[in-house]
């Protein structure tokens, strides 16, 4: 691989929506980039689909870790990283989020001595059962650069005694992404390819919490079902609860209609005509308040608090979800709209400036 000034490390699909606008910002400044693909997520309805709609480059190399324990993941993409950036010596390395890929590259460039720079510092949900929690707070603490995506996130990392001059609010570039993807989301043509009505409901499933306990799937099938009794619900479901969710009977409400995990402009289709949207996602928390459509997100704590004071989204429990779904369908499409700040589309901007800075 030839030497670059930034090195990006992606590796899931959440990644690919929030690096698309950075290197894009990085490129029309002239900047030097290779982008790393550590093959955590790999199918194509995970991966390729993003990097085709979201013009994203080619990565210069894919390292194949797939899937695995979070050991042998995370170790898989730190032995890649390190004889890479050995070699490499970039003179920053960029990371996104809170999945494996992250904190593994954020670790090997740290004991590296090659700075680093993550994307989406500073969220909280103060919940370390959940993976991310500890990969969000390693990577924080290993990093030289950190982008915020909302003034919680600036406040948490400064009661962690992060230096306030590594921290800038810049602004969301998942969000970039969603805005500049706007004029290309087609509500009509996606409901006609699935068969759906005016009204309907989305949902994604995919935390641990939710969907890894074999027994405790069943709850949430009850759950899911009887939304599915109030309007047709269509889940892009991921892989990763697919064979729970199923044997506990997912599929046998005949108005859940489970399909293969979408590419993005389908999914963001699909969302933005929904009457209301049921998740477990992060991202999904925070398109749905750009979009306006009311989000019940079925965990008991979020790392993004801003998409509940600023935005659309209410954490709801299983039992409750029936009755908050009766709700939003009475409700309506939520007549104000605000929406966090600095969520306006430059956030990639932003942070190229800053990088720019850096590397020149
Ligand atoms: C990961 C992230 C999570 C993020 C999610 C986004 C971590 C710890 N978790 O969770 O924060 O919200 O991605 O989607 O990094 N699989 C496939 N095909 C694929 C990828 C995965 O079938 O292309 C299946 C495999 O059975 C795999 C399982 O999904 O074991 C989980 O994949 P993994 O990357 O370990 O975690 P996610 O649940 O996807
Ligand atoms: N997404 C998609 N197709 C799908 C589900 C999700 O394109 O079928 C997009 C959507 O933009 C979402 C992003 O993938 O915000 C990341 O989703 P995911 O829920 O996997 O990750 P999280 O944000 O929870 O880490």
């Amino acid at each position: 691989m030839s030497a670059a000034a930034v090195l990006h490390v992606t590796g899931a699909r959440p990644n690919f929506p929030k690096a698309a606008p950075v290197i894009r910002a990085l490129d029309r400044r002239g900047v030097r980039q290779s982008l790393v693909h550590t093959g955590q997520h790999y199918d194509e309805r995970m991966s390729e689909v993003f990097f085709r709609q979201l013009g994203l480059p080619e990565p210069d190399i894919n390292l194949g870790v797939g899937s695995g324990s979070h050991a042998s993941q995370t170790a898989g993409v730190m032995t890649g990283l390190e004889e890479l950036m050995t070699t490499a010596r970039p003179a920053i390395a960029v990371v996104y989020g809170d999945v494996n890929s992250a904190l593994a590259a954020a670790l090997v460039a740290a004991k590296l001595g090659i700075p680093v720079a993550h994307v989406e510092a500073g969220l909280r949900s103060f919940d370390r059962s959940m993976p991310e929690e500890i990969n969000r707070i390693v990577v924080d603490h290993v990093s030289d650069l950190l982008f915020a995506t909302s003034p919680d996130a600036v406040a948490h990392l400064g009661n962690e005694g992060i230096a306030a001059e590594k921290i800038h609010l810049v602004g969301n570039p998942m969000i970039d992404t969603l805005l500049a993807n706007l004029d290309r989301l087609d509500v009509a043509r996606i409901r006609t390819a699935l068969a759906l009505p005016e009204s309907y409901l989305v949902a994604t499933l995919h935390r641990p919490g939710n969907v890894d306990d074999e027994a405790d799937v069943i709850g949430l099938v009850k759950a899911m079902h009887a939304i599915a009794d109030q309007l047709p619900v269509i889940l892009p479901l991921h892989p990763r609860g697919r064979r729970h969710l199923e044997d506990a009977g997912l599929l046998s409400h005949r108005a859940l209609r489970v399909v293969e995990p979408l590419g993005y402009l389908e999914f963001l289709s699909l969302v933005r005509g929904a009457t209301a949207v049921v998740t477990d996602s992060g991202g999904v928390q925070e398109e749905t308040t750009m979009l306006g459509v009311p989000c019940l997100t079925l965990r008991p704590n979020t790392e993004r608090p801003v998409t509940i004071t600023h935005g659309t989204n209410r954490l709801v429990t299983r039992a409750a979800l029936a009755d908050a779904v009766a709700r939003a369908i009475a409700a309506g499409p939520p007549d104000t709209r605000r929406t966090p700040p600095l969520w306006d589309g430059a956030a990639g901007e932003r942070i190229a400036d800053v990088l720019g800075i850096v590397v020149h």
